[in-house]
């Protein structure tokens, strides 16, 4: 709590705000996770359906969030109590998802930090390979070699607090991400028969639309902007009073949007070009580590550009996993009164007791199913498609019908700041993200149900 305390008026204005909460919303969610639904769900729809989707319904929770932060000026756990009395689970529920989502993506690190070592030792020719990733993930050991020094890094970090440190490095880093992903576009639009792909990415067939592009895209929303689960409501409560939060919540929005769009840039069109749009369709969570080793591998100077890049996803990953495990911690100190030290050491068994599963699922494990998915899967589907848009949800009643959106907009508006789109926000919380996030969940489990 002294520690949220002394955090709580860190910020020295807007601009380290919108770092500090891009830092937390850039990281595998768009590098990984977004190509892979744009493969999946059809290509330039799903880019159509996303986009639309963050400039209303993102926006608008993005802007409660941080407002109800700002407003009550208390973690989470705390805050939606002091919104409202009957409103203290929404506060444990949120909590959740971190814990959730946590172990898993420490496996997913992993992976980077193999990929990073492989191009480093000079071996990139050999994750060209077809076959490379899926062995290993397949295999037992390795895996989880890496996921545990993943962690370790994520918990090191926490443990002797140079958090800052790592902020200040990834203020450099993560315009150079974006430099590289210029390069690495500009690259593969010059791969022979790349129109084609580049068509598929881009322009949306409608024909290619379902509900489950709408979900799809919401779930996504949630994950790459860190929406949800608490985060944005910690970073709105060490906001400054002064700060003009609509500015912030679109430069947010965009940065974020902006690295998932080159993140699938990236890719999605190479594949197009190797394996055509079958390949798409098979297209699963392995995307990003399949297809960018065979781009390098065609590159001139591909094996730099692939050690660079693998380096820099590690950095975007690294400042996510440190402020998802900074939210996990800070709740157990906030909830039960424990030291910091305490606090990690449960963080760091839960992480282990749901990220071996989650490793293992793609191996040895692979014949043990949750609701017919393997274990990482599981957790990706729980936080994603149940437990967030419960928390949305909730937040949108609360808002919108308990207390009324004149708070958040008394909030936002409060040094005589002009609130954009503010009809739209009202009628976004009201009615349309409650109605939409219920034909999601119920969509969801239809879909594994049904
Ligand atoms: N938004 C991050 C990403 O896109 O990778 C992931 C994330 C960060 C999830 C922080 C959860 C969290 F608490």
């Amino acid at each position: 709590m002294e520690n949220n305390e002394k955090k709580r008026s860190s910020f020295s204005g807007g601009i380290g705000f919108v770092l500090a909460a891009a830092g937390s919303a850039v990281g595998l969610g768009n590098l990984w996770r977004f190509p892979y639904l744009v493969a999946q769900y059809g290509g330039g729809i799903f880019i159509l359906v996303y986009i639309i989707a963050a400039l209303t319904f993102g926006f608008a929770l993005m802007t409660t969030e941080i407002a109800v932060g700002r407003k009550t000026k208390k973690s989470p756990i705390l805050a939606y109590k002091a919104i409202h009395k009957k409103f203290g689970f929404l506060g444990y529920i949120a909590a959740l998802v971190p814990i959730i989502i946590l172990p898993y993506y420490c496996v997913i690190g992993g992976w980077v930090i193999k990929y990073m070592a492989t191009y480093v030792g000079g071996a990139g020719r050999a994750a060209a390979d077809t076959g490379y990733f899926g062995s290993f993930i397949g295999s037992s050991g390795s895996p989880l070699i890496f996921f545990a020094i993943f962690l370790a890094v994520t918990v090191f970090i926490i443990l002797i607090g140079v958090e800052k440190g790592i902020e200040k490095i990834s203020k450099f880093l993560m315009p150079l991400l974006l430099v590289i992903s210029v390069i690495i576009c500009i690259y593969v639009c010059t791969l022979p028969g790349a129109g084609a792909g580049i068509k598929y990415y881009l322009l949306p067939d409608v024909s290619k639309f379902s509900f489950m592009t709408v979900c799809a895209a919401v779930g996504q929303i949630f994950f790459s902007m860190s929406l949800a689960m608490g985060i944005m409501v910690t970073y709105g409560s060490y906001t400054k009073k002064e700060t003009n939060l609509t500015k912030s919540v679109n430069q947010i929005e965009i940065f974020d949007t902006v690295v998932a769009f080159m993140a699938g840039f990236m890719v999605v069109p190479a594949l197009y070009v190797f394996s055509g749009e079958a390949g798409l369709q098979q297209s699963g969570a392995g995307l990003m580590f399949e297809t960018l080793p065979r781009v390098f591998d065609q590159m001139g100077g591909g094996m730099i550009i692939g050690t660079l890049f693998f380096v820099l996803v590690f950095f975007a990953a690294l400042t996510s996993s440190i402020s998802i495990m900074e939210a996990i911690v800070s709740s157990f100190m906030d909830k039960f009164k424990m030291t910091r030290l305490k606090a990690c050491i449960i963080t760091i068994v839960i992480c282990i007791l749901l990220g071996v599963p989650a490793s293992l699922g793609n191996g040895a494990w692979s014949n043990i199913k949750l609701l017919g998915m393997d274990f990482l899967t599981f957790f990706d589907y729980l936080s994603n498609s149940v437990i967030m848009p419960i928390v949305a949800l909730c937040t949108c009643l609360l808002i919108g019908w308990f207390v009324g959106c004149k708070v958040i907009i008394k909030e936002i508006t409060r040094n005589g700041e002009r609130m954009h789109r503010k009809k739209l926000y009202i009628v976004m919380i009201k009615f349309v993200a409650p109605i939409l996030l219920v034909i999601i969940l119920i969509t969801s489990s239809l879909s594994q149900f049904g």
